[in-house]
């Protein structure tokens, strides 16, 4: 089969590499698509390698068919399922525990289907598991229009919360406000610690961290959970510790690539008991920026990198 592999250089090469072979426990899936993700830029830049047993080519979501499965499994040759990986998405077949794999929504193309297990799987995972967001509370989403973000105000108003949300430009602020945001702050325009001072958040799911943490925690409402998910703004920041531990602020670190298969699996299983018929229903909107063929997969990762994208962009095998 063929995979995009990363080079010594660092470019992307659509390179022929053994055929997968499937263990007791797994089904094989023929990939029609592969969405992105930005850890898929990290693990290119060499700083977030698949964790052990997951092939070291990128990708951590997909939709395709079944094209092997054990004869006890839920699965059978021909469904039409998406899966979430450790890696080794960008490629035209991958073998998937049994139990990280959901059948497509109804109605859903493989390419809008690539695009849930990955974002809406973090999402429910801090806002719901680590964050226990409940109805009336305040979520605050950075990066709104993101990939992650449009998955996470859509939960997050699914289950009753007033959302509050970042964006870089006009675009991404008009976008997510058709998703329902309540509050939009373009971070290039406006000081985000001011505006949340008047939104005392309850949950934040953050992947900008930085220097403007300390300030931003300032605002937060008692007992408010703060979840940091990734450090795009940058990896320190201040925090008063006097401030913080009186209102029993817990500043929470959380990665869904490194939790257990059997948590992952709950997950996936939550997510669709809650949310596939609004899938299907398009109450829940799949956003997708851009579909390219895989082979054009340098093209994809430099939208993403210019910060160019509302929603996902999904890589497609024919
Ligand atoms: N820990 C986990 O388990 C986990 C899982 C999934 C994703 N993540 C993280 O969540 C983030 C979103 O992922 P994604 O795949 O949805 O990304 P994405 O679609 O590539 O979107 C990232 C967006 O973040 C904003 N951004 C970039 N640099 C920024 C900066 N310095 N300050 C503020 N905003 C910045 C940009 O939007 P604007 O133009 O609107 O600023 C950019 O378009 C990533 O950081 C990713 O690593 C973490």
């Amino acid at each position: 089969m063929h995979v995009i592999k990363i080079a010594e250089d660092r470019s992307l090469r659509w390179v022929e590499v053994p055929d997968p072979v499937i263990k007791d426990d797994e089904i094989l899936i023929d990939v029609r698509a592969a969405a992105l993700n930005r850890a898929d830029l990290l693990q290119r830049a060499g700083h977030y390698p698949p964790p052990p047993g997951w092939p070291d080519w990128m990708g951590l979501e997909v939709a395709g068919t079944v094209s092997k499965a054990p004869a006890d499994s839920r699965w059978q040759v021909g469904d039409k399922v998406c899966a979430l990986l450790g890696g080794g998405g960008y490629a035209e077949q991958v073998a998937v525990p049994a139990d990280m794999v959901l059948p497509i929504p109804e109605g859903l193309s493989f390419v809008e289907a690539a695009a849930i297990p990955e974002a809406f799987a973090t999402s429910h995972l801090n806002l719901c598991i680590e964050g226990g967001l409940q109805s009336g509370d305040t979520a605050f989403i950075q990066a709104g229009a993101s990939g992650l973000g449009v998955a996470a105000i859509q939960l997050a108003k699914a289950i009753g919360a007033k959302v509050v949300t970042t964006v870089g430009s006009d675009d991404k602020a008009a976008l997510v406000n058709r998703l329902g945001a309540d509050v939009v702050i373009n971070h290039r325009k406006e000081n985000v610690a001011e505006v949340l001072a008047r939104h005392p958040v309850n949950v934040a799911m953050d992947c900008v961290a930085g220097p403007d943490l300390g300030s931003y925690l300032e605002t937060v409402a008692a007992g408010c959970r703060w979840i940091v998910i990734a450090t795009l703004g940058g990896s320190t920041s201040d925090i008063n510790m006097n401030s913080f531990f009186r209102r029993g602020i817990k500043l929470i670190g959380s990665t869904l690539r490194s939790r257990t298969t059997q948590m992952k699996a709950e997950i996936l299983a939550d997510l669709e008991k809650q949310y596939w018929q609004a899938f299907s229903s398009r109450q829940i909107q799949l956003l997708i920026h851009k579909a390219l063929p895989i082979t054009q997969a340098e093209q994809a990762h430099a939208i993403l990198e210019r910060n160019e994208n509302l929603g996902k962009v999904v890589l497609t095998i024919e």
